[in-house]
């Protein structure tokens, strides 16, 4: 574990068994793409799978860096959305990966988003019973979550990521000149992420996030803080990952605000929020349980809800939303256990605890409050 600041780039390290890896935050760094990678001696072969408005961007440079160096490179575009984030889409990464040939040595670049990184991360695990993967995230939720930590994934028609595996990454890349694209809504539903690292491990990340005058729109946010937030985020995954690669506790704060987040989102049918939107509300939610239950002080609830405010993500449940449907969604969860649902609360900005002795009607009560 540990960071190593070299002039512009920073590279952090994740310290899993049997191989850790680095994740570097390196401006400009997709033109070397190939240079990074020939530092960890992996086979000739490279597939690089991509949607295809990512891969007219930047396919092109990342596949010359690569060939530059010596690789044998093909490529294969997947349609781009969380709809597509099927067994089916696998399929042409499989087939791609027969045409090349791939070999056991070989490696998956994914150049994209979440959705790219988990289907590449997934075809990764099982091509040959599991091949390299490189992960090249294009998105800030990609950048600081979804390409760290090995959780890879298709979702099946009855639930997201229900099929899956740990597959952890050789690699990350992190070129930030590629967020000068990102959509404004996508910059957002990343600093969602973002602030959660704030609460659950990283208070000084969090003061300098409210430091700041508009974290709305990537445009006013500087260099200097963007460099920090990517740090930041990078490090507090790698630090837990590091602690913790299965989930077998500590790793699970990193599900903070997706309790509820994620019961929002799959009754919105994944159509209202964005992923970041909906654990935008999911933390005001688990922040006010918090707080109800006396474990959190008010004021730190207040400053987290400013922040995300400020951020222009949402507080609030959309109107309509059936408080007990909510209740009974929670009861599906993943991180249902022996019946009981599991929350991440904050007892201090940076720390959390999880729990399961939530009462029914105090999340009841919160949501109440979170009506519009
Ligand atoms: N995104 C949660 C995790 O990687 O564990």
């Amino acid at each position: 574990m540990g960071k190593r600041v070299l002039a512009m780039k920073s590279v952090i390290c994740v310290d899993v068994v049997p191989q850790s890896y680095d994740i570097a935050i390196a401006p400009g760094g997709l033109d070397d793409l190939g240079v990074w990678m020939s530092r960890l001696k992996l086979g000739k072969k490279v597939l690089v799978v991509s949607n295809p408005a990512i891969f007219r961007r930047y396919g092109e440079s990342a596949i010359a860096g690569l060939k530059l160096v010596g690789y044998d490179v093909s490529s294969c575009t997947l349609p781009p959305g969380e709809r597509y984030k099927t067994l089916n889409s696998l399929q042409k990464i499989y087939d791609a990966a027969l045409k090349h040939p791939l070999e056991r040595s070989s490696t998956m670049v994914a150049l994209g988003g979440g959705v790219i990184g988990d289907m590449t991360g997934f075809a990764a695990a099982t091509w040959l019973r599991g091949i390299n993967v490189v992960q090249v995230p294009t998105s800030l939720l990609a950048m600081v979550d979804a390409s760290i930590g090995g959780k890879t994934g298709v979702n099946h028609p009855q639930g997201k990521n229900l099929i899956g595996a740990f597959h952890q990454p050789r690699f990350v890349l992190i070129d930030p000149q590629v967020l000068k694209t990102l959509p404004p809504r996508e910059f957002r539903a990343g600093m969602a992420e973002v602030i959660k690292y704030g609460i659950i491990w990283d208070a000084e990340l969090f003061a300098k996030l409210e430091e700041a005058k508009r974290l709305d729109q990537m445009r006013y946010v500087n260099e200097e803080l963007l460099s920090l937030i990517l740090s930041c985020s990078c490090q507090a995954k790698a630090d837990v990952v590091s602690q913790d690669e299965k989930e077998a506790g500590l790793r699970a704060i990193l599900n903070y605000g997706h309790t509820i987040g994620h019961a929002v989102e799959s009754l919105t049918g994944y159509k209202v929020f964005n992923h970041g939107e909906a654990v935008a509300i999911g933390m005001v939610a688990a922040g006010e349980i918090a707080v109800k239950l006396q474990m959190w002080q008010s004021d730190e609830a207040k400053r987290q809800n400013a922040l995300i405010e400020k951020t222009g993500l949402p507080t609030k449940l959309p109107g309509g939303l059936d408080i007990d449907a909510i209740l009974d969604t929670l009861q599906t969860d993943k991180k249902v256990k022996e019946g009981k649902v599991r929350f991440v609360l904050p007892t201090k900005i940076g720390v959390v605890t999880i729990t399961d002795q939530v009462p029914s009607d105090v999340i009841r009560h919160v949501l109440q409050q979170m009506q519009p």
